[in-house]
């Protein structure tokens, strides 16, 4: 339809001019159309054309148009271009003739060809990288590449657009030649950090009609530049770490972020303070990790605030700080200082007496350092806190020496921590004596043994004392005590040694005079005050058989014969006499035998070897001499045995004088038979008196006793056996001193006595002594053995 619309515009045109052909078309058409009815436009007769051999004449240039002559009409023979035929000339036309013959004939033709818009806007790359640093300055520019349009006119380039347009705008200068110079100026500061890349479209338009478009891609890098510092991310970074702990040991790890790439992004961290030793306890790597580099003490430093610095390669920096609390570990022992100590005390000292002074003290925080102190156990101490990391050592209870001269305190001191950790303190305390102790006696009271006739001088025994208390304290002493024995001082007796305690005999002792005696030993310490005590000391005397058996009875004088009588009509069994004998030694030593030594006749009689009776062992016959005469042994048990003889004289006859007439035929009797009568007479007289004498005595006594018993009666007194005075001291002392021995007092009743005059059932003594003096000493020994308790109460009276 355009087509049409054209070609007829054209036609009209034409005709218009005439003898000048002109069309118009536009480029592009197809070969073949139509360009123009040229015959008709000439006024040309088809015909004429065809004689005249019409034809175009195009010189040497292509022929883009062919005359058809059958029609006469101009066609397309090339397609035409116009962008090829003219370029940008305007207008473009094509110049030819059409010739023809007979005549020859001329006619010019001008084909114009008219643009369409067939060509779009056309950039030479299709895309434009650019690198442009972050750092530059607004307004810097840069050259774009021209879009080419072949197109002319309306249909040639328009215009230029950019997008996006953030940070850039299009500058377009008009040059002489008419062409357009792009440029593309920064309007807005890149950034890197924010934009690496940028991606713009430039696209070039024309005004055609469809418009066409050509783009090109423009690309820029964005190139980075340092202009960001380290920033830390945060401001101050708190960690804790623990004493001691090991190197290397990770605190905190600290990070600061650099925008800026590569190598300007790089960032390495530095410990800014000025403290010497802190550097040296931490260590930054530069990842960022804090590490420890230095041992770390709790006790020497409790936080540590480190300022750090984050440094890229530019030198651009961040500050911050770390603040690192140290964590307390229990790594400290209590310390325990002696302030003063008394090295000892007297064991007497008073309860809470202060012994030592301490300090204790632990560096370690808290439980790690808080400090509790006890002493060993069972010692009469205490420990007390008195204030702040102070203690005291007190006594508690009362101290002795005597039982620990020496303690050993141990203080120790533990923390809370976990584990805990301790020390302790040994203190020697030494108790110093107090003469609080008495000698003490080894035993309650002692008792020695001493062997009658001893030497004087002997050590008897040993007497111990001691002394619980130390050194002159302790120094024992031995002192006799004053008393009597038997009114005689005893230290003539014994002696004791000061230092020893031996107790020595003073004198000889007499087991017949002396049995025992008691006295007491001081022992006195050497103290200020002395203190003492004393034991009582038995000393025993231990007999010997230092006497021989003594006979009684029979008296054996020199010039006394005294002779028993034995009736001839006596029976067997006949109790002659009793050999009566007394040892004034005691117990084996005074225990007697009697023997039949000699006999007249052996077969007549014997002696009974415990009592010393005399019996006859068959009937006397008148054969049997009238005088008979025994020898009796009498021995003790001691060793060695003593012994004594005695003779025993017997008269078998049945009358007094049958005897007297015998009596002179005793052959050793003869010298005294002078005075025999003489004896006889005065000693009877002496015996008469001396009876009388005792009855007057005896008398008396039985009153003064029946006087007493009134006033015992009367008293509810408890049992007193009563002896008569003379008679009780001589018990057991073996001596005889009283001469009144005829007379035996055997007390049966406490309060009565009776004595008791006898004779031995048909016993006749017959004294025959001329000096009664001698026979009164005999006598006197008599009375020990009748005091035997259980010895047949047996009265002699002369
Ligand atoms: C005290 O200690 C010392 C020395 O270790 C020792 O010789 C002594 O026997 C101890 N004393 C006591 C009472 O334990
Ligand atoms: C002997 O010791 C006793 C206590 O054992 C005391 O009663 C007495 O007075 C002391 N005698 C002397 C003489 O010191």
């Amino acid at each position: 339809m355009k087509r049409q619309v054209l070609f007829l515009i054209a036609i009209l045109r034409l005709s218009s001019v005439i003898g000048q052909v002109s069309y118009s078309i536009p480029e592009e058409m197809k070969k073949g159309s139509l360009v123009g009815n040229i015959a008709e436009d000439l006024g040309i007769d088809v015909k004429r054309l065809k004689s005249g051999k019409a034809r175009i004449y195009t010189g040497d240039s292509v022929q883009y148009i062919e005359l058809n002559r059958e029609r006469g009409v101009l066609l397309i023979k090339e397609k035409i271009d116009r962008e090829a035929l003219c370029r940008q000339t305007t207008p473009c036309a094509l110049h030819f003739q059409i010739t023809l013959e007979n005549p020859l004939e001329l006619f010019p033709v001008t084909v114009e060809i008219t643009d369409m818009n067939d060509n779009a806007p056309a950039f030479q790359k299709e895309e434009r990288r650019f690198e442009i640093s972050e750092s530059a300055v607004i307004g810097s520019k840069f050259m774009l590449e021209k879009a080419i349009d072949s197109d002319i006119g309306i249909n040639g380039l328009q215009k230029y657009t950019l997008k996006p347009s953030d940070n850039f705008v299009l500058k377009l200068h008009t040059q002489l030649d008419g062409s357009k110079k792009v440029e593309m100026i920064l309007q807005k500061a890149l950034d890197r950090e924010k934009q690496e890349h940028v991606s713009l479209v430039l696209t070039a338009e024309d005004g055609g009609e469809p418009q066409m478009t050509g783009t090109m891609q423009i690309h820029v890098t964005v190139l980075d530049v340092n202009d960001n510092a380290p920033v830390f991310s945060k401001p101050v970074y708190k960690a804790s770490v623990t004493e001691n702990s090991a190197l290397g040991t990770i605190v905190t790890k600290i990070s600061a972020s650099d925008a800026d790439k590569g190598a300007n992004g790089e960032v390495s961290f530095v410990i800014a303070n000025s403290m010497d030793t802190d550097l040296k306890l931490f260590h930054i790597n530069s990842e960022g990790d804090v590490t420890v580099h230095g041992p770390i003490d709790y006790e020497r430093e409790r936080k540590y605030h480190i300022d750090i610095e984050a440094i890229d390669v530019g030198g651009l920096s961040d500050s911050s700080k770390i603040i690192i609390d140290v964590i307390d570990v229990n790594d400290n022992s209590p310390i325990i200082n002696m302030i003063s100590t008394s090295g000892s005390a007297p064991e007497n000292s008073p309860e809470e007496t202060v012994i030592a002074l301490m300090s204790v003290n632990d560096p370690d925080a808290e439980n790690n350092g808080r400090v509790t102190c006890v002493i060993n156990n069972h010692i009469p101490f205490k420990i007390k806190f008195t204030s702040n990391n102070f203690y005291s050592l007190l006594t508690d209870g009362f101290l002795d020496r005597e039982r620990s001269s020496e303690y050993n305190i141990t203080v120790s001191c533990s923390d809370e921590g976990v584990p805990s950790l301790s020390s302790s303190v040994t203190l020697t305390l030494q108790i110093s004596d107090v003469n609080d102790n008495a000698p003490v006696f080894e035993r309650s009271s002692y008792e020695a043994y001493i062997v009658e006739n001893n030497t004087p001088g002997l050590s008897v025994f040993t007497v111990k004392a001691r002394d619980a208390d130390w050194n002159q304290n302790a120094r024992v002493s031995y002192i006799l005590e004053d008393s009597s024995v038997n009114g005689v001082p005893v230290s003539s007796y014994v002696s004791v040694s000061a230092d020893s305690g031996v107790i020595h005999a003073v004198r000889s002792f007499d087991y017949e005079q002396i049995r025992d005696f008691h006295f007491r030993v001081r022992a006195q310490d050497g103290g200020s005050p002395p203190l003492s005590s004393n034991v009582s000391v038995k000393i025993v005397i231990q007999d010997q058989n230092d006497n021989p058996p003594q006979v009684l009875y029979p008296v054996q004088t020199g010039g006394s014969l005294v002779a028993e009588m034995v009736p001839r009509s006596a029976d067997v069994g006949y109790l002659v006499t009793k050999v009566v004998a007394v040892d004034v030694d005691s117990g084996q030593n005074a225990w007697l035998s009697y023997k039949l030594q000699k006999a007249t006749d052996r077969a007549l009689f014997e002696v009974g070897s415990q009592n010393g009776e005399i019996r006859s062992i068959r009937q006397v016959s008148d054969k049997d001499a009238v005088k008979q005469r025994l020898t009796v042994i009498v021995e003790d048990n001691g060793q060695p045995s003593r012994s004594a003889t005695v003779i025993v004289n017997v008269v078998v006859a049945d009358s007094f004088p049958e005897v007297l007439s015998e009596f002179t035929d005793f052959p050793h009797d003869k010298e005294y038979n002078d005075n025999l009568t003489f004896y006889l007479v005065l000693a009877l007289a002496v015996v008469s008196f001396l009876f009388i004498t005792s009855l007057v005595v005896i008398i008396s006594v039985k009153i003064y006793r029946w006087r007493q018993s009134r006033i015992l009666y009367h008293s509810s007194l408890p049992v007193i056996p009563y002896y008569p005075p003379r008679y009780s001291d001589t018990l057991g002392t073996g001596t005889l001193p009283h001469v009144y021995n005829y007379e035996v007092c055997r007390t049966t009743d406490s309060r009565k006595s009776d004595c008791k005059f006898g004779r031995a059932a048909g016993q006749n003594v017959l004294i025959m002594d001329p000096s009664s003096t001698g026979t009164m000493q005999r006598i006197q020994s008599e009375k020990s053995i009748l005091d035997e308790p259980d010895s047949p109460l047996e009265v002699r009276r002369l």
